[in-house]
């Protein structure tokens, strides 16, 4: 009985540590605040979009919507629908923390548990992706909720003077 009992425990941790993994995800994506380079973050401090009535998209939103038909789609699929060879990433995004996000496309990813290998690859020394993880986990985040849908922006903030500047500082502009 005794025995039974400890089963029953463990197997009800592991489907409460289940729930937490699921609820890994970023949670509530309402913007509360706005940093100096035009960045929406929620309640979390993570970042977030922000998209008004009018359709007008936050400027991560805007850039990461560009950066991401740049440098992922070829393998993820238009607007971050997934492909045979890559996950959809607006799917991922709901049940991945940001940090995972982040580095999964720093350090990279293969899938050797399948018989095709897929391979991500690491993009920590790409400045055209490194420098904007924010703005491609934004405008996928936008995506995952549906908040954004296939289309591209037509309306969009204003890049700020601090984004630019961070931007050359990243890319080692001047
Ligand atoms: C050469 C193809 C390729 C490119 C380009 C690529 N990826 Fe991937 N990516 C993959 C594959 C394949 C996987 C799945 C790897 C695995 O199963 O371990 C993956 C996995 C991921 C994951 C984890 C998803 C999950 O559900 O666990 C994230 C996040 C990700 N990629 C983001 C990106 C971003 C952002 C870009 C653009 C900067 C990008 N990838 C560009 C092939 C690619």
């Amino acid at each position: 009985m005794r025995k039974i009992c400890s089963v029953i425990a463990v197997m009800m941790i592991f489907v409460a540590s289940g729930g937490i993994a699921a609820a890994d995800g970023p949670g509530d994506p309402t913007a509360v605040k706005k940093e100096d380079d035009g960045k929406w973050l929620d309640k979390d401090g993570t970042p977030t979009y922000k998209i008004s009535a009018d359709g007008t998209v936050d400027w991560f939103t805007y850039s990461g919507y560009r950066r991401y038909h740049s440098d992922c789609h070829v393998c993820h699929g238009p607007d971050g629908m997934g492909s045979t060879y890559a996950p959809a990433l607006k799917d991922s995004v709901k049940s991945m923390s940001y940090g995972d996000f982040i580095g999964v496309i720093a350090s990279g990813r293969k899938n050797i548990s399948t018989a095709q290998e897929n391979v991500m690859p690491a993009f920590g020394d790409n400045p055209n992706v490194a420098c904007y993880m924010d703005d491609l986990y934004v405008y996928l985040r936008a995506r995952s909720d549906e908040a954004w849908g296939r289309q591209r922006p037509a309306k969009k903030e204003d890049k700020t003077k601090d984004y630019t500047a961070a931007e050359d500082a990243c890319m080692g502009k001047k």
